[in-house]
């Protein structure tokens, strides 16, 4: 099976080439290639990147398949221009056994549309009172390689400096979802005059940067390789920095609509705004975009948290947290950094595809676009601007903050190791 990519510009440099893809592998990247057995898909131009890569990703299987599946989680990733996602341990049942890990693992499989990878829990049932058997989780056939009670923080110190030091010793990472609880009690948004002015409960900066102290501190002393979840304030971005500068193994994320939407986003009310950690103010979002330029933030990931209706359409207090981002986050990256100027299509290539496939050492993934290379790569079409319509977005749920939205650059074509997993018709851009 072969696949030629016909005139696209890997990077966004140069003439346009021809890119052929065979048996998985790419074999030929000339100016003009002759394969008549391949399929073609025509790129007129376009911008080739490597597959993208999504370390925070909600699929919602098992338990909720009433907001997404498997599936449809798959197919949303693979028109993302996704070619592997981790899926959050915060189903039901959880996912802190090797039984339910092996499951997501396999199910994605299947589907075959993107390589699932379970993020395995790091407290049994979430409930953050004992540790998951991770060494079960990472001996599987899925071979966990990243923890997480993401939805909530391990907030123990202790039981956190324990999951650091077996992190250390399997040769695996912990994602920290960055709040400590007791500051966040009843919280529904970001703690400032926005809020105080709305009557909504505010959550704190300090409730995210009193863990992100804290944790860069407990990985310094295990050893360990923590990972901050959704970083959203300048104040994590000072303490990922001042960690960073100690050679403390910390690496960060942060979200497409923490690079896009701050708080005054909620005067209405509306409570497909709300999410967690909650939209911040104007200077944390230029914080986290000056980060993520520079690479004191490693990488973008999507949090994508699919909800019911019920759970979204009701009072903002009363919402669940949580947004749609798979197959918007490409666009919403331009805008808030490529249009910007804050980084070019290499630093496209690195913040959604290279980085996140090295923290959690994939190593079929985030590779160069060259011979020899998985041919696991997605095409971009720079210069076609579309409008979001939550309704006809492969998710189940439709909770997405930029419905009805015009935003720039959209993904034509998806290639898992030399398999079209998505191919964009004109129709589908308004
Ligand atoms: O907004 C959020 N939604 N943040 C989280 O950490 C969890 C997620 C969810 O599972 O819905």
């Amino acid at each position: 099976m072969s696949v030629l990519l016909h005139r696209v510009r890997p990077y966004g440099e140069g003439e346009p080439v021809d890119v052929l893809i065979e048996d998985g592998i790419i074999t030929r990247i000339e100016a003009d290639v002759d394969a008549p057995s391949a399929e073609v898909v025509d790129g007129g131009g376009a911008v080739l990147l490597p597959g993208f890569v999504d370390l925070h990703t909600h699929v919602r299987e098992p338990g909720r398949e009433d907001t997404e599946t498997i599936e449809t989680g798959s197919a949303a990733a693979a028109r993302g221009g996704y070619t592997a996602i981790f899926a959050m341990a915060n189903t039901s049942p959880v996912a802190d056994s090797v039984v339910v890990t092996d499951h997501v693992w396999r199910r994605g499989r299947e589907v075959g549309l993107v390589d699932i990878h379970p993020v395995g829990a790091v407290t049994v049932g979430l409930k953050g009172a004992a540790l998951a058997e991770m060494g079960t989780m990472h001996a599987g056939d899925a071979g966990v390689r990243l923890f997480s009670d993401d939805g909530h923080c391990v907030a123990d110190p202790l039981l956190m400096r324990r999951a650091l030091e077996y992190a250390a010793g399997l040769g695996v990472v912990i994602a920290q979802h960055a709040e400590e609880p007791r500051l966040t009690e009843n919280a529904v948004a970001h703690e400032g005059p926005t809020a105080a002015r709305l009557g909504l409960a505010g959550w704190p900066r300090s409730a995210e940067e009193a863990i992100v102290a804290r944790d860069a501190i407990l990985a310094r002393d295990a050893g360990a390789r923590v990972h901050i979840c959704h970083a959203s304030t300048a104040g994590t971005v000072q303490l990922l920095d001042w960690a960073k500068k100690q050679g403390i193994a910390i690496t960060a994320e942060v979200t497409p609509h923490h690079l896009f939407l701050d708080d005054s986003r909620l005067e209405t009310y509306d409570a497909v705004n709300r999410v967690n950690p909650p939209l911040r103010e104007a200077s944390d979002v230029a914080a986290l975009r000056e980060a993520l330029a520079s690479g004191v933030v490693d990488c973008v990931a999507t949090d994508h948290a699919p909800h019911a209706e019920q759970d979204k359409c009701c009072e903002f207090s009363q919402a669940r947290p949580g947004m749609l981002g798979l197959e918007t986050a490409l666009s919403v990256v331009v805008a808030s950094m490529v249009e910007t100027g804050l980084l070019d299509w290499r630093g496209v290539a690195r913040v959604m595809s290279e980085r996140p496939a090295e923290i959690v050492g994939l190593t079929d993934q985030g590779r160069p676009i060259a011979v020899g290379e998985p041919g696991t790569v997605t095409v971009v079409d720079p210069d076609t601007r579309w409008t979001v319509a939550a309704e006809e977005l492969a998710s189940l749920s439709a909770n997405t903050p930029f419905d009805a939205l015009e935003l720039p650059a959209v993904v034509t074509t998806t290639v898992l190791r030399g398999r079209v997993t998505h191919r964009r018709t004109t129709s589908e851009v308004s």
